[in-house]
């Protein structure tokens, strides 16, 4: 690989006696190879020489380097500082006949990394080629941007073809060398509220510059996928081409101050920094950590949002949770739903199709960013009871993965076009892991284009426990919206996503409402 000609398949720098494969003693050379190994021992029992790589000391100790680079770059590590790094590589095929070379560094006593990062990476590499149908090729790069103490960060480089051109995108993995565990970017931020004060410290350096749009830069894991710090210690956030500013502008950076950034760092945040700063000249993991034990849930890191979470209990009836949705878009009106839903502190629901979230993928990502919940409505919104089993799982998945490739989320729920399903469409849900959403109280939207009528219809009709159908593709029901929230919330209604007021659903099954119901068409479990 281009980027690590020196440091890549070489013999570990001090090889540890049990495992010194690749010394012979019985070597001709072993005269000449025995004082390199003697001085490379020397080197390494003093190797200890590094007294600031286990603790958790700013400053440089003075036997190790400080760390260079330029100041909008993360910082990198020569992988000679790595004894037995190695290049994995693995060749994918993946849809339309593309074949993807993805590599990844294998470091040793590392396993839960390495094999979190190769699990990563060819889930993205699929997502690619599924999402875009005339993806031409994809490959996966990587350095190590740090490694000292207990922590490592490993960054990715994808770059990936389609008919739009050609774009390279990084993300960033951090691991605890102790606990085994692989944290995403934004665990190196406290918190939420951290990530957010980040995003805003941000903007305030990207906003109106290079063509950076304010709806696409989201305080998201997704979008925020490669945090990292130079080698001032200053935190380096880096974008993907195209995802922020037009792709032309190439790739953007925004930069914040070692000491702004310090106090809004979690404790991994605040040692990644640390160890940012100095070279390490040897960096060994002495023990291998067992893989982690279930990890994080997406809750609690930070940029992520499952749609279950939040305060409201709506088994206790007094909340009377009701649940809107809207299908078929998002629509260029939807922002101004989204600002309507903000005002009144109302969750939603959006069964989003294919086409509208290639061409509106900002107000994808300033959806789930809010804290509504994404479900899949299908590519094209065919009549799924009319079409083959696998015509039903291109459909879902197709949206599942450009849904996944602007928020990082997995959707939980489908709901079937035209409320049409049959057991065959009820397998392949529960086979995805989605639960089929119907509705119990229809506004008739899309027929009467009047937002008087839909307003009363929704208003009229609801009940709590309610899911109710709604279209934001119509500027008459992105109309209705204020006056429902209003009229709702004087009746005492809590606004809800379809996980919140349904708790946990069962991929397959149908649900038109708070309460599951049985229906005739669902089919019986299989003996
Ligand atoms: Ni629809």
């Amino acid at each position: 690989m281009k980027h690590h000609p020196l440091g890549l398949h070489m013999t570990p720098l001090c090889p540890r006696p049990p495992k010194a494969a690749g010394f012979r003693s019985a070597d001709v050379r072993a005269a000449s190879a025995a004082v390199a190994l003697a001085l490379a021992l020397t080197a390494c029992t003093g190797g200890e020489a590094d007294p600031a790589a286990s603790g958790g000391s700013a400053s440089p100790s003075p036997s190790s380097t400080p760390a260079t680079g330029e100041r909008d770059e993360l910082t990198v590590v020569d992988s000679k500082h790595i004894p037995g790094l190695e290049e994995k590589t693995v060749t994918e095929d993946l849809a339309g006949g593309v074949e993807a070379e993805l590599s990844y560094p294998s470091i040793p006593n590392a396993d839960p990394f390495t094999d979190r990062l190769a699990e990563i990476i060819k889930l993205e590499a699929h997502d690619f080629a599924g999402a875009e149908p005339d993806a031409k090729s994809y490959s996966v790069d990587w350095d190590v941007s740090v490694a000292r103490g207990n922590v490592m960060a490993v960054r990715l480089t994808q770059r990936e073809k389609d008919g739009d051109g050609e774009r390279t995108r990084h993300s960033t993995y951090w691991y605890n060398t102790e606990s085994g565990h692989t944290a995403y970017s934004t665990e190196l931020l406290a918190g939420q509220e951290q990530l957010e004060k980040l995003h805003s410290l941000v903007e305030d350096r990207l906003l109106d510059r290079d063509g950076v749009r304010s709806a696409s830069l989201q305080p998201i894991a997704e979008v925020y996928d490669s945090l990292g710090f130079n080698a001032n210690g200053d935190l380096v956030a880096e974008f993907d081409e195209g995802q922020v500013a037009p792709a032309g502008k190439g790739r953007v950076r925004a930069v914040v101050p070692a000491d702004e950034v310090r106090p809004l760092l979690s404790s991994l945040g605040e040692r990644a920094q640390q160890a940012a700063v100095v070279v390490t000249p040897k960096f060994e993991i002495e023990q291998a950590a067992s893989a982690p034990k279930g990890g994080k849930s997406a809750g609690s890191v930070p940029g992520m949002h499952p749609p279950a979470a939040g305060e409201v209990d709506c088994d206790d009836p007094s909340s009377k949770c009701i649940a809107l949705t809207f299908d078929d878009g998002p629509g260029a009106r939807t922002p101004r739903l989204l600002n309507a839903l903000e005002k009144h502190d109302a969750k939603a629901t959006f069964f989003v199709t294919g086409g509208p979230v290639r061409q509106h993928p900002d107000t994808v990502r300033r959806t789930y960013a809010e804290g509504h919940e994404l479900a899949n409505h299908t590519v094209h919104h065919p009549d799924l009871t009319s079409i083959a089993k696998s015509g039903v799982t291109d459909e879902l998945t197709t949206v599942n993965k450009l849904v996944r490739r602007e928020t990082g989320y997995t959707m939980d729920l489908m709901r079937p076009p035209y409320g049409a399903t049959d057991g065959a469409v009820a397998d392949v849900a529960e086979k995805m892991g989605q639960a089929q959403i119907l509705w119990n109280v229809d506004t008739y939207d899309w027929r009467d284009r009047d937002a008087g009528i839909v307003s009363d219809r929704a208003v009229q009709r609801a009940q709590p426990g309610s899911i109710v159908l709604m279209h934001d593709i119509h500027s008459t029901t992105v109309k209705a919206v204020p006056e429902i929230l209003e009229r709702l919330d004087d009746k005492g209604y809590t606004m809800v996503t379809v996980s919140q007021l349904l708790g946990e659903t069962e991929p397959g099954k149908k649900y038109t409402e708070g309460k599951p119901e049985e229906s005739p068409d669902s089919p019986s479990p299989s003996p």
